[in-house]
């Protein structure tokens, strides 16, 4: 029997995916950096029976209607907003994912983006690099505190619940907002689930975690900011789009709220040029909550293994449809 014919749509290291390439016919765009062109991607998807996705890649009814021996998409990335899952149900197209393997990872990264935005860590870092340091002051690049503060976690999925657990180190209160009750995390962080508004008002970081959906596309705007604390910092760790950038911007600079770190953006990537990163209360990141060396194999890893079993016949281990 012939292979199945998969398309990798960006470089991964040839010790992930060589174990592979026994079992499956394996096409990989030899580019790092730079995504497949749409086009390209259209007239590969052509006669694949699988594909591996970064978060970048669209996947929709055009590439869908177009790839009639497609039969499983394994995205790289716990988030898959980039996929359009009615259309995939309508082909019968299966749909994966990369849970777990991200989760602790990812709540490291975001705690690290709530630390340096409080702690002002790139700022201070900036100052030594451009030789400003040169006295001892009391309040030279004072920041706020994160012991025993109010951190408000908005999206109590997995990677929430371990931001949390990483909070209770710090001692903090812990309030969050969700979809539905976490009960583990009630009774065993001290988490308390609370309405949005109670969490914009009380909190002093509000950390959003939360997946991209039709619901939270742009949940954070003028009105979100507003009802936060003036010295309230908001972090986000899961998705850009959750946010309305010109509100956010707004919000900052008119001092209704005190920073922002940000590991995702509107619609990545940004230039150097971009509003936000002219703010020194803005600390931002390229999209790299995920991104420790270990962690990226694992997400590798558990794709090709997705495909794997999929065209052995057998269950994917981390199927979203
Ligand atoms: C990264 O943003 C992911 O969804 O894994
Ligand atoms: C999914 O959204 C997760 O938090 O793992």
């Amino acid at each position: 029997m012939a292979k199945p014919k998969v398309f990798i749509t960006r470089k991964l290291p040839e010790e992930v995916v060589s174990p592979f390439r026994n079992q499956l016919d394996i096409d990989m765009w030899p580019e790092e950096e730079k995504a497949v062109p749409r086009q390209t991607m259209l007239e590969k998807c052509k006669d694949m029976d699988g594909v591996v996705t970064m978060l970048s890649d669209k996947i929709d009814e055009q590439l869908l209607g177009q790839a009639p021996s497609l039969k499983i998409v394994c995205n790289l990335a716990v988030g898959y907003d980039n996929i359009d899952l009615d259309a995939a149900q309508k082909h019968g197209v299966t749909v994966t994912n990369t849970p777990d393997v991200l989760t602790d990872t990812t709540a490291d990264l975001t705690f690290g983006l709530l630390m340096a935005t409080a702690r002002r860590l790139v700022e201070a870092n900036q100052y030594i690099k451009d030789g400003k340091w040169n006295h001892w002051s009391p309040l030279l690049l004072a920041g706020k505190d994160i012991h025993h503060k109010t951190i408000g976690i908005v999206g109590m999925g997995r990677i929430g619940e371990a931001v949390a657990k990483r909070a209770t180190g710090f001692e903090m209160e812990i309030l969050y907002h969700n979809r539905s009750r976490k009960q583990d995390a009630e009774r065993n962080l001290g988490a308390t689930y609370v309405e949005m508004d109670e969490l914009l008002e009380r909190s002093d970081f509000v950390v959003c975690m939360t997946p991209l959906t039709d619901e939270t596309r742009e949940m954070f705007d003028e009105q979100a900011f507003r009802k936060m604390k003036k010295d309230a910092m908001f972090i986000n760790g899961s998705r850009g789009q959750t946010v309305n950038e010109g509100d956010l911007y707004d919000a900052l600079v008119k001092g209704e709220i005190a920073a922002a770190g940000l590991d995702v953006f509107e619609k990545e990537p940004i230039g150097k040029d971009h509003p936000l990163l002219k703010l020194d209360q803005v600390v931002c990141l390229p999209h790299i909550g995920s991104a420790s060396v270990e962690t990226r194999h694992e997400m590798m890893k558990l794709c090709l293994d997705n495909l794997d079993l999929y065209f052995q016949e057998k269950q994917p281990k981390t199927v979203v449809i």
